[in-house]
């Protein structure tokens, strides 16, 4: 089979993803199998690009340019000059009118609605079309639903770079650790508030820090999601409903963030041997699920303890290895984009292996 992949979201993600597929393209091919052109891209503001198989002179289906179209982002900042193809499709259309049968969602996060994400990928399952994600958005509010619409038109949906980009996260979850049940996942899940606290170790106030993260690009100009919680909360949410099992919802989880969080509590916390991290939470209780986003000082000897600056980290409490815990970056252009081909390629593993016996609903519920 060969994938017709549509982009919406054309931004670092997005882009990050074209530079791996038209770097890796042959080799991806050479080694698994994957056979693959992007046939549009659509990006509210960098523009979209259709390459209509019928509107080229031979009929023979091919995609876009992937070299052309990074250049002329890099030049530009825009697309709509590409020589070729149909212009100015929105995204929805881009989903729903192109013959893409994967797409690969990479529109920004927005945890209070989802949207525009939502729509997308019920667009995108509704018209039989596989989805990649690397938008928090929408498996945080709304996995349920979306898990059964990929299941009922026997299509896959797929969002690994959801929680700490392309470190394997919850293919570990799922997949690897399957067969061992989970009591707990905690973990370091935003790389702008763990560079921040361990800055401030130094003698820096959280002020100075903050500015630094973001003339250095990691923490945005309007930094509360990152800081007050929201960005690890929606992980939290990922992990909790999707490999824990659980039903919660935004306001189910307790979320503090860091900005309470003084130089005297870092360096009091230094003097005991300990350490604040932010850590994400969800353990079996009472029968239940319970979650949290909130700072916790940590022995120094703790695993979670040692990673410091940017990265990310994870630890599943199981029955069978005890500890396992997994550390890596948790954004970054080149690191989410390459979550989005980790799911192009699972799914590609697995329609080869099993042809059309595989319920794909199987692969993303526990
Ligand atoms: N802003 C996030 C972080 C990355 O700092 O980790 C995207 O989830």
């Amino acid at each position: 089979m060969k994938y017709k992949i549509a982009i919406i979201g054309f931004g670092t993600v997005g882009q990050g993803f074209a530079e791996i597929l038209e770097e890796k393209g042959v080799w991806l091919k050479e080694r698994y199998g994957l056979d693959f052109d992007v046939v549009a891209i659509s990006d509210p503001v960098k523009g979209s690009v259709y390459a209509d198989p019928s509107r080229h002179g031979t009929g023979r289906e091919h995609g876009l340019d992937l070299k052309k179209i990074l250049s002329l982002i890099k030049e530009t900042g825009k697309i709509d000059s590409y020589s070729e193809g149909i212009k100015g499709w929105d995204s929805v259309r881009t989903i729903t009118d192109t013959n893409s049968n994967v797409i690969a969602e990479a529109s920004p996060t927005n945890i209070e609605t989802g949207e525009p994400g939502i729509t997308h990928i019920r667009s995108a399952l509704n018209n039989k079309k596989h989805v990649i994600t690397t938008n928090k958005g929408p498996v945080a509010l709304a996995y349920r639903e979306l898990a059964k619409l990929a299941s009922e038109n026997e299509v896959f949906f797929r969002f690994e770079g959801t929680v700490i980009s392309g470190t394997p996260a919850l293919n570990l979850g799922l997949e690897a650790l399957a067969g061992i049940k989970i009591q707990e996942i905690r973990g370091i899940l935003n790389g702008t508030t763990n560079y921040i606290l361990t800055e401030m170790e130094s003698g820096k106030t959280y002020e100075e820090v903050l500015r630094e993260a973001q003339r250095l690009g990691y923490a945005e100009a309007k930094p509360d999601a990152d800081v007050e919680g929201w960005d690890a909360l929606a992980k939290v949410l990922i992990l909790a409903n999707v490999v824990m099992g659980g039903n919660l919802r935004v306001q189910d989880i307790e979320r503090t963030g860091i900005t309470g969080i003084t130089l005297q509590d870092i360096q009091e916390a230094k003097s005991e041997n300990k350490r604040y991290k932010l850590i994400g939470k969800v353990r079996k209780e009472n029968g239940g699920i319970k979650a949290s986003v909130r700072p916790e000082k940590l022995n120094i000897g703790d695993s979670l303890a040692q990673v410091n600056g940017v990265l990310n980290a994870l630890t599943f409490v199981t029955d069978e290895l005890r500890e396992v815990t997994i550390v890596g970056p948790g954004a970054g252009r080149r690191e989410t984009g390459f979550s989005l081909l980790s799911d192009l390629l699972n799914i590609h593993q697995l329609l080869e292996k099993s042809s059309s016996t595989i319920d794909p609903s199987r692969i993303v519920t526990c």
